[in-house]
């Protein structure tokens, strides 16, 4: 039976999706391995980003919903020479197995780009990952036991939840607004956890160009939240992988460098500033939290890839990679100025759109009565044109149902203009139909 834990695609768009494997998976009417299952399966959950996948690869359709980063703008003749150097002088090294920890050039390249972010770092407080997302997944592996709170923003990165929710994480979301998440909610939640007897493993947060709420965490909450984390003794969990993509704006320092009190673990990756498909992040942690991820790694895959750290080792000397960043930066930039302008004209009256200062996404909020889940199956059958649905950003799978995810980063201009025409005539219609079958104009 395909359960909710399978899919977050809607029925609906089953049919739609080409995805013969889970049509496939549709049709069985029991399950024979039921019974070999670790009860922790019956609460795992697919990423609404990874269901979408398989649909919006089709040529037709004009995808608004993966944040797929510019990879077309890294050079080719770069590359063919990256790869063409590690293969002719370190073959044997490369296609060795390495430390689990990473190489050491490697964390120094890793410390360049936090310092370009105004942070410094020890590299013996580094262990290079297979993306952030390992660091994610190993975060709650290490740290979640089931039943446990943590706290994530309200919404969260949808590629998140799995991660909680395969630990059988509590998640105990608390809304953000233009400021980021609301710190004085989470110190209530936290303060209301304590009177339960209980200390949220840690607090989840994307300060920089969330995703998907395209919001940054300011300054002042920045501080209250490191001072909330210091006089609680929490643990911060901050996932940084678009610090470096700013449009606008004067940068903020990450909360790693204004903690002094070693209650920070730090996230971050070259997935959006050089290729999301060599897949290498890293975390930076305490020695004694360091440790724990070094064994939790060992389990998981041994070490990362040795491929793919001599082509960004290889790269960092070949190239400027921050010259790198300023070119996607520039793409992005202009491809976010088209979407917004775009959704100026073409989204009805009724809907409103963060304005992100950097980062991929815009997040959009429709009336309330609009079910983006629903709208999807309706755009794509329609319009040929798909977003992220907001419910995929809440660990209940059911909440911020009138939220939408458009991912900017990955689609040419005159595409994100037809993308949101179409969109804005599929939710435009939507509204229309709502108010003739008698519902009132909501705002
Ligand atoms: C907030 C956030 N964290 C982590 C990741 C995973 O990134 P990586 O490719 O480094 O695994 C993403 C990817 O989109 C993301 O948006």
């Amino acid at each position: 039976m395909l359960t909710k834990q399978h899919s977050t695609i809607p029925g609906l768009l089953l049919k739609e999706t080409g995805q013969t494997r889970i049509k496939a998976m549709a049709k069985i009417d029991f399950d024979k391995y039921e019974e070999f299952y670790a009860k922790r399966t019956g609460e795992m959950r697919s990423s609404v980003m990874r269901d979408l996948m398989a649909v919006v690869a089709r040529p037709e359709v004009i995808s608004l919903a993966g944040g797929l980063p510019s990879t077309e703008s890294f050079s080719r003749k770069t590359l063919a020479k990256i790869m063409n150097d590690i293969s002719m002088r370190e073959s044997a090294a490369t296609l060795q197995y390495g430390p689990t920890e990473g190489f050491d050039e490697t964390k120094e390249n890793i410390a360049k780009v936090m310092a370009a972010e105004g942070t410094h770092v020890d590299i013996d407080h580094i262990i290079v990952t297979t993306g952030a997302q390992q660091g994610i997944d190993l975060s709650a592996r290490l740290l979640v036991d089931p039943g446990d709170a943590i706290i994530a923003e309200a919404p969260t990165y949808p590629g998140a939840i799995p991660s909680f929710t395969n630990f059988q994480a509590d998640v105990r979301q608390i809304p953000l607004d233009d400021d980021g998440i609301r710190v004085d909610l989470a110190r209530k939640e936290v303060e209301q956890l304590a009177k339960e007897g209980r200390k949220p493993k840690f607090i989840y947060v994307i300060p920089n160009f969330h995703n998907p709420a395209g919001v940054s965490l300011s300054l002042p909450r920045r501080h209250e939240l490191v001072a909330m984390a210091e006089e609680h003794k929490l643990i911060i969990l901050e996932d940084n992988p678009y610090g470096q993509l700013r449009f606008e704006g004067e940068p903020l320092p990450t909360l790693y460098s204004l903690d002094k009190e070693n209650n920070v673990i730090y996230l971050g990756t070259f997935s959006k500033i050089l290729s999301p498909g060599i897949r290498l992040g890293w975390v930076v942690a305490p020695a004694p939290l360091l440790a724990k991820f070094n064994l939790g790694k060992q389990a998981a895959d041994l070490c990362p890839s040795t491929l793919a750290q001599m082509m960004v080792n290889r790269y960092f000397q070949e190239a400027h990679w921050r010259e790198y960043v300023e070119k996607v930066v520039r793409v992005y930039r202009a491809r976010r100025d088209t979407m917004l302008a775009a959704l100026e004209e073409y989204f009805p009256e009724g809907s409103r759109w963060t304005h992100p200062q950097g980062g991929f996404f815009i997040w959009a909020t429709l009336p309330g009565y609009i079910n983006s889940a629903d709208l999807l199956a309706l755009a794509l059958e329609e319009e040929q044109v798909a977003f992220v649905p907001g419910s995929g950003a809440w660990a209940d799978g059911l909440s911020g149902a009138n939220h939408i995810r458009l991912a900017f980063c990955g689609v040419p201009e005159d595409r994100i203009v037809e993308g949101i025409k179409r969109l804005g005539k599929v939710i435009r219609e939507q509204m229309e139909l709502y108010r003739a079958l008698g519902g009132q104009k909501e705002s």
